[in-house]
Order: C-alpha cells, then sequence, then structure tokens
C-alpha cells in the first residue's frame, strides 16, 4: 500500500508524520499555507474553506468546497485539493502572480475585507464559479437580478452560505460574487473538471495506538467493522470533526464509507427510491433535483453549502441525534433505513430506527447503507424548521408534513417531529386527529392544539418547552394557511 499522500495546489505530499486525527486545516497550516484560517473549528465559519476535486453531477469531476476543519487529513489520502494560494497564477520568478477571477473581483469590488474571512469567502466563491450548472439568468449588463438568491451570472448565493464575515461586509463581497463571468477555456481548473476525479484509495494509516482505515468495497468495510465493533465510521465527518476538535475526542480507529461506490448509489425505482447514505446532502440534491419537494425544502434550512457539501443522510441518521434535520422529514416521508453488516442486510422503518437518546436499532458493526422512500409520494408536503437563524442553525423544533388530501378530506396524515423528545417522532396523535377528517380551519385547529402536547419537549438554551409546544401548533396551522392560500389564489 501505497503511504498516505495528497495533491494540495498540485503538488503531492505525503500525510505522514500528521497523526490521524489531524485535520486538513491543520495539516495544510503546518506546511506554511496559512491562506487557510481556523475561525471556529466547528463548520460555522468558512474561514478553512477548501476546493476537492469530486466525482461531478454533470461533468467527471466538479470542484467542491468543504471545511478543512473537519475533515482528517487521511479521508483526503490520494485525493486533490486547492486553496486560495493556488488559485493565483504565478508566471516567471519574481513576478506578480495574476489574481484568479474571483479573487480580482473581491479585490476591485472592495469585498477583500479582513485577511481572516477573505481566503474562505475566495475559495467558496470559486467553488460556484466553477459549478458546471451555473448559468447566466439575466444580461448582466442590465445588472437584474433574476431573484434574491441568484445573481444574474446564475451565482447562488447560498455557496457562501457557510461564510461568515463579521465586518458587514456582506454587501461587496455579493457584489463581486455577482459579477463573475465564466471561467475562460483555459482556465486549468475549468480544464480539470473534464478528467475523472482521483480515484478512491484503500487507506491504512496509523500512529500511536489510532488509525484510520479505509476500505475499497463495502465487503471489506463490514468485515472491517466486524472486527472492529467500536471503531467511529465517517462520512464527511461534519459530526465527528466537532467532537475531535471541541471535545478533544480521538478513537483508536477511525473508518471512512464514505467513497464506498456501494453506498453511493441512487436509484428511481416505480415504488421507490434509494439514496445511497454515503451521498453528500448536495448530491442528493442536484441528482433529485426536486423529485422529492420536502426533500428539496430540507436542504436549504439543513446547513451551509459548505457543510451540505460533506454531510450524508447515513451520518445525521448515524448519529441517532433528537434535533438531527433530517430525520423528521424522513418520518414523514415513512423512510426505511437499510442496515448491511457482514451477514448481510435488514431494512427497518425509521420510525422503528431510533431507540432512546443517540440510540438506535443499528448493531454493533452494522453500518447504514441506504435510505429508501416509498412511492407515490403525499401531495401535500412542507417542512419547518424553527431556529434562531434561517440557516447554518440547529432546530429549537422541526416539524414535517405530509399529507394526501382527497375530495377535501384528509386521507392519510404522516407528521416528523425533531427537538421535541429523546429522539426524532412521528406525532401519531395528530396523525389520527387529521386522518378522515375534513382540511378545514376547525380541524387543524383542534389537530394542532393535539400537536402542542406531541412528545415532551424540554426548557433548554435554545427555546422553552412552552415555545416548542406553541411552535409545533402554530406549524400546523401555517400549512393550512399556506394550502388553502393556494387553492383561493
Ligand atoms: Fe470555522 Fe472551519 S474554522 S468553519
Ligand atoms: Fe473578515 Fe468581514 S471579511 S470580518
Amino acid at each position: 500500500m501505497v503511504a498516505p499522500r495528497i495533491t494540495v495546489n498540485g503538488e503531492e505530499a505525503p500525510i505522514a508524520p500528521a497523526p490521524p486525527h489531524t485535520t486538513v486545516l491543520d495539516f495544510l497550516r503546518e506546511r506554511g499555507l496559512t491562506g487557510t484560517k481556523e475561525g471556529c473549528a466547528e463548520g460555522e465559519c468558512g474561514a478553512c474553506s477548501v476546493l476537492v476535486a469530486r466525482p461531478g453531477v454533470n461533468r467527471p469531476t466538479d470542484w467542491v468546497a468543504v471545511n478543512a476543519c473537519l475533515v482528517p487529513v487521511a479521508a483526503l489520502d490520494g485525493q486533490e485539493i486547492v486553496t486560495s494560494e493556488g488559485l493565483a497564477t504565478t508566471g516567471e520568478p519574481g513576478a506578480a502572480p495574476t489574481l484568479h477571477p474571483v479573487q480580482e473581483e473581491m479585490a476591485v469590488r472592495g469585498g477583500s475585507q479582513c485577511g481572516y474571512c477573505t481566503p474562505g469567502f475566495i475559495c467558496s466563491m470559486a467553488a460556484e464559479y466553477y459549478r458546471p450548472d451555473r448559468c447566466a439568468h439575466a444580461d448582466p449588463a442590465d445588472g437584474a437580478d433574476s431573484d434574491p438568491e441568484h445573481g444574474p451570472n446564475g451565482f447562488d448565493l447560498h455557496a457562501l452560505s457557510g461564510n461568515l464575515c463579521r465586518c458587514t461586509g456582506y454587501r461587496p463581497i455579493r457584489d463581486a460574487a455577482f459579477a463573475v463571468g465564466a471561467p475562460a477555456d483555459e482556465d486549468p481548473l475549468a480544464r480539470r473538471r473534464e478528467q475523472s476525479p482521483p480515484a478512491p484509495v484503500a487507506t491504512e494509516y496509523g500512529q500511536g495506538g489510532s488509525t484510520f482505515l479505509r476500505r475499497g468495497t463495502l465487503a471489506d468495510t463490514l468485515r472491517l467493522l466486524r472486527e472492529r465493533p467500536g471503531a467511529v465510521v465517517v462520512a464527511g465527518s461534519t459530526d465527528w470533526g466537532v467532537e475531535v476538535n471541541i471535545r478533544s475526542r480521538r478513537a483508536d480507529c477511525v473508518v471512512a464509507v464514505d467513497r464506498l461506490p456501494e453506498l453511493r448509489e441512487l436509484h428511481v425505482e416505480p415504488d421507490h427510491i434509494e439514496i445511497g447514505a454515503a451521498l453528500t446532502l448536495t448530491e442528493i440534491e442536484r441528482r433529485l433535483d426536486g423529485r422529492v419537494p420536502l426533500l428539496a425544502e430540507l436542504f436549504p434550512q439543513f446547513a451551509s453549502r459548505l457543510i451540505r457539501n460533506g454531510a450524508t443522510l447515513g451520518g445525521n441518521l448515524g448519529t441517532g441525534s433528537p434535533i438531527g434535520d433530517s430525520p423528521p422529514v424522513l418520518l414523514a416521508l415513512e423512510a426505511s433505513v437499510v442496515l448491511a453488516d457482514a451477514d448481510g442486510e435488514r431494512a427497518v422503518p425509521l420510525a422503528d430506527y431510533f431507540t432512546g437518546y443517540r440510540q438506535s436499532v443499528r448493531r454493533p458493526g452494522e453500518l447504514i447503507r441506504a435510505v429508501r422512500i416509498p412511492l407515490p409520494l403525499s401531495p401535500v408536503a412542507a417542512f419547518h424548521k424553527i431556529a434562531k437563524r434561517r440557516f447554518d442553525d440547529i432546530s429549537s423544533v422541526a416539524v414535517a408534513f405530509a399529507l394526501d388530501i382527497e375530495d377535501g378530506i384528509v386521507r392519510k396524515a404522516r407528521i416528523g417531529l425533531g427537538g421535541v423528545a429523546a429522539t426524532p417522532i412521528r406525532a401519531r396523535a395528530t396523525e389520527a386527529a387529521l386522518e378522515g377528517r375534513p382540511w378545514t380551519a376547525q380541524t387543524t385547529e383542534a389537530a394542532a392544539e393535539v400537536l402542542r402536547h406531541e412528545g415532551t419537549p424540554m426548557d433548554d438554551h435554545r427555546a422553552s418547552a412552552g415555545y416548542r409546544s406553541a411552535m409545533l401548533g402554530q406549524s400546523l396551522l401555517k400549512l393550512y394557511a399556506r394550502t388553502t392560500e393556494a387553492v383561493s389564489s
């Protein structure tokens, strides 16, 4: 096995002697690439954003921005990254570098304000600059934005949702983002998209009693997990990275599953959709392209683009958090979790999956392979995340609805809740209060009162129990108002 190495700005570098828990951020800074900054070390500020070459959705390779503070450098064995230093083009020795078009726009429009956040903004912006399906919606010359969240050049502002600027300099940053054109044909990173991404490599990297392992196939990974049932399994490492940085947790054995082909498939069958547990949320979002409206509503609220570029459904369910944002949606969709171990597979309805606070029926050595969503989908659906900030925040309460309403009668109601109990739950009493009844203000008011008493909401620093209960009821009234608005307009 070749010693683990990573290509940074076109140059190969060995990962050793960095300890296995070393993040990409620390690895880069240790090598003198200090453009990549540490702001929060927990995926919230984007100061550490770098570009990674990943399998593309519409082209062989996409440049994807991720939080370098969360990803173990060993997870990028054999992979290719570009930092803010690698974007400008250097010419003759001693000559000034030619700024990347994104850097140029940031400079001339006053978007480059502090050295702390700017390199991260540049990397996130460069990933959006190279997004193959970014296209101009209007003539940039007329200065018109096609919608508040996209520039006339097709730039999606959500690409910067994970980058914080504390000097209130967003306006010039937005101006720079909306001014960038299309990459030139000879742009090396644009050309790189036409070639295959680096293939995943098996990794065995250990030091001082701790090991980072990646196997090439699901079968080998399951055998490994049977031998090492206590291993920490990571995909995007968006959760484990926080544990390592903020809580100083270390693991004897970390097993990466994010590149396993068997966990990266997405199939739309006549009676269900199966989503690989290791596809990132961005990949699911782009591949489904609105096919599951409830998921389409979830993604922009789940977290920043930087996080969604690493986070997976398998990870969000695997942690068993009662406030993960995907479980309420998947509960409303009546999804099942496909669990695999060395002996085979089993499908467990998500409603039966969680057994207690951060506990589930998943056995040691078992892995989430996929999430299965039955078809057809209920036509009336909504996801309400109640949080202090619109994006990039942990929900106080999350509610997902999926309703079949025929001839004015609620034939079926599925409601998933997060943040109101030790586990995500179905609001079964409320579902019963809706089913078989007319979809009227009277029914929803009565059902909202039932919904206010679902679960056992608690007081904590995010919200009081009373507020959480009130929000549950309000979310149903809001859904009713929206559906009747739609009918009467
Ligand atoms: Fe803040 Fe990485 S340092 S997101
Ligand atoms: Fe750093 Fe605004 S760019 S605080």
